[in-house]
């Protein structure tokens, strides 16, 4: 007898018909009839369970009946038949249930009704077994296992970057320090201040807020490189597109300008969404029935409509003959807000912006300085319902200016020593960009607020075990 999951046998329904099977899950409903009850079974792999027969006249009928609960663990031994049903081909005719584990449908708090996700973010242990948040991590797992194709077709190699470092790579400063000295005893040096010489790693060290110094280090020997883990900012933003642990996907590649950084960018977003619309097909239309109508047009949109490209100073002069109150006012030199990034993609073009050559005061210090002493070669990618997406450049391949650039940031060219040797031995040409997982997972979603695209979302105030 074969073990399946929902999701083979839902594929394939044909290939498993009047096969003897078990299926293992959680209930997730039970309907009884006068002789025989229907029971929606959930594995996870699908979002629509497995419709579930069991006749009254199968041994031991009456005395499982009042374990068959909503949330109880089941292994359901049958036969796969055709289903007289019109929501579904097949069902299991069950011949034998096993209850694994109780549930006590009163008391168990996912019911029927739809609960809130701010609820459901207090019961993160459970949400899982929802609807929107099972569809959410399938969404996840696909998009996640298409950036690796997508990168691997292009003979892009996956590093490791590491989670503690010695520097920050956005020189804003929204650390988190890592820290083995004990808070009530801090040892102090001559000066009066905290003498990290004692700490850990005989320094300050903090978690990294992106993989892409050292991803840049690599591909200065590999070539095209790309990098994807979690990454920490302790900026205090209360908005539904922040998180304070978020995953971000950073490739890196030498001898490349600007130009291949936007074809990437757009190269790779289409690919995974593609990915995601030939493969979650009932998830996607979920989110379009539920969630965000009118979702599935806009990314199947996306994946065939080219992208709008425009500088900074194009789009300053679009905002500035918009009619409209901008909380934040626009003029040249402010950095973009969430509302004009939106404006920009959700109303002007419609469609997905790469915007360019941001002024360099509000750009980090590592972006490649252009021509006019005024604007770097980076780019963002804005999408609709998010504003952006993606944020790259190329990076500063001079070491003169460099170490110029460093200077005017406000760092320490000696805690960077490492990366200008970078531009003292085989520079080139090099760009790369960050695409923050989770504002992925909301685009192709629609999903209201960030912390419900992450299993276990860490804001200012909140890391719930
Ligand atoms: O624009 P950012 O800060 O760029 C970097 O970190 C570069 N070092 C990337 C690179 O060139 N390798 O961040 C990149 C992306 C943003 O566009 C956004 O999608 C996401 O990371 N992001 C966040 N996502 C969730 N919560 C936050 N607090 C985020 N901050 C940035
Ligand atoms: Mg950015």
């Amino acid at each position: 007898m074969t073990k399946l999951k929902i999701k083979e046998i839902k594929t394939h329904p044909e290939k498993h018909l009047n096969e003897k099977i078990t299926v293992k899950g959680w209930i997730r409903s039970v309907r009884d009839q006068k002789s025989f009850s229907f029971i929606d079974l959930n594995d996870g792999s699908t979002l629509s369970g497995l419709q579930v027969l069991f006749k009254g006249e199968r041994p031991g009928y009456a005395d499982l009946l009042p374990q068959l609960q909503t949330g109880a663990a089941i292994h359901v031994e049958g036969h796969l038949v055709q289903s007289p049903g019109e929501k579904q081909a097949v069902e299991i005719d069950a011949e034998k249930i096993h209850v694994v584990g109780l549930s006590d449908a009163e008391s168990y708090p996912l019911q029927k009704k739809r609960h809130s996700f701010e609820f459901l973010r207090s019961i993160a242990h459970l949400r899982p077994r929802t609807n929107t948040l099972g569809a959410i991590t399938r969404v996840r797992n696909t998009l996640a296992f298409a950036t690796h194709e997508f990168f691997q077709s292009r003979g892009f190699l996956y590093i490791h970057t590491p989670i503690i470092t010695a520097s920050d790579c956005e020189g804003a400063g929204e650390l988190f320090r890592v820290s083995t000295l004990d808070p009530d005893k801090l040892p102090k040096n001559k000066e009066g201040k905290v003498d990290y010489t004692q700490d850990f790693f005989q320094k300050p060290a903090y978690l990294t807020v992106s993989g892409q110094l050292n991803a840049e280090i690599y591909a200065m020997a590999s070539s095209d490189v790309y990098t994807f883990g979690p990454t920490f900012r302790a900026e205090n933003s209360n908005t539904t597109r922040h998180l304070a642990e978020f995953w971000m996907i950073e490739p890196e590649m030498a001898f490349a300008t600007l130009k291949e950084d936007m074809e990437l960018a757009e190269s790779f977003l289409k690919f995974v969404i593609k990915a995601l619309l030939e493969r979650n097909g009932e998830d996607v239309a979920f989110f379009d029935k539920m969630i965000s109508p009118g979702i599935q047009n806009m990314l199947e949109n996306v994946v065939k409509t080219p992208f709008e490209h425009l500088s900074y100073t194009k789009a300053i002069e679009i905002l500035e003959k918009v009619d409209r109150k901008w909380e934040f006012p626009v003029k040249w030199g402010i950095d973009l807000q969430t509302e004009h990034e939106r404006y920009l993609t959700e109303e002007h073009f419609k469609k997905p912006v790469i915007l360019t050559d941001y002024p360099k005061e509000i750009k980090a210090f590592y972006m490649r300085q252009n021509d006019d002493g005024k604007t770097v070669a980076a780019m963002d990618v804005l999408v609709p319902g998010v504003g952006e997406i993606i944020g790259g450049s190329q990076r500063e391949d001079r070491l003169d200016v460099l170490h110029d650039k460093i200077v005017k940031a406000g760092l320490n060219p000696e805690d960077y020593w490492w990366y200008l040797e970078l531009r003292k031995w085989g520079s080139c040409p090099h760009a790369g960009f960050g695409c923050g997982f989770e504002r992925l997972v909301r685009f192709t979603t629609g999903m209201e607020n960030i912390r419900d695209c992450i299993p276990f979302p860490r804001t200012p105030g909140n890391a719930l075990f």
